[in-house]
């Protein structure tokens, strides 16, 4: 998979590209991935990328000729799906994840939290818009970092064992079971004895109906898109 970035704050990602997950990706040809400083698309002697606001008001709004240009260059060489982070987006879920993890190549663009000139959409520059939740970020950064996490885990070969994304997908509108590892017991808390059983098929109905009831008690809007199943009873 490609994946092409468009920012004022190039560096912003150096450290996560090199380290864990996103690091092994890139060194096992996996994935790629491109960061393009926007600063290198403007026209101004100053390699200006923003301006004020038109009617006045607080904060700079990203210029449209420096987004326009850079768009169209990175969306041209990579026939990218484009897509701009920004509050004002579609909130990000798993299935959305899966849907973009299933595309050659993404374009992200990082836009500041003030704005993009309105005319960047009239273009048609972006295929979609994407926020990471509701609350304001100071710029897109953060949220692409989030997004190629997320999209790199799913790529065939990224993650160690395929079962865990199988599982999670499987596991869709519930939250995670709880989980144990040694010691057997610390100040007083023991491991629930099932999980030291052996029984696969215990252990399975014991984390179906964990995960059912955090899922009741935490987020019972998830439950809506899929109510109780049997497996997920009373153990
Ligand atoms: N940029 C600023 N806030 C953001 C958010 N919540 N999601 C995506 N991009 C953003």
């Amino acid at each position: 998979m490609r994946i092409e970035i468009l920012t004022i704050f190039p560096r912003y990602f150096d450290s996560p590209l090199a380290e864990s997950l996103l690091g092994k990706a890139i060194a096992g040809g996996l994935l790629e991935v491109r960061i393009t400083d926007l600063r290198t698309f403007s026209t101004d002697r100053h390699r200006k990328v923003d301006d004020e606001p038109y009617g006045g008001g607080p904060g700079m709004v990203m210029m449209v000729p420096v987004i326009a240009a850079a768009v169209e260059a990175r969306r041209e060489s990579s026939r990218a799906w484009s897509i701009l982070l920004t509050p004002d987006g579609t909130r990000l879920d798993q299935a959305h994840v899966e849907s973009l993890a299933r595309r050659e190549s993404l374009l992200l663009f990082c836009g500041r939290y003030e704005g993009i000139d309105e005319r960047a959409r009239q273009l048609g520059l972006f295929d979609e818009e994407v926020s990471l939740g509701d609350f304001v970020l100071p710029g897109g950064e953060a949220a692409a970092l989030a997004l190629l996490e997320t999209v790199s885990r799913l790529i065939p070969g990224v993650v160690g064992t395929a079962e865990s994304v199988e599982r999670e997908s499987f596991a869709r509108e519930r939250l995670d079971h709880p989980h144990y590892t040694r010691p057997r017991e610390f100040q007083g808390l023991p491991v629930p004895d099932v999980l030291l059983s052996g029984d696969h098929a215990s252990i399975e109905r014991w984390r179906r109906a964990r995960a059912y009831e955090r899922t009741l008690a935490r987020r019972p809007d998830l439950l809506a898109a899929r109510p109780r199943e049997p497996g997920e009873g009373e153990d």
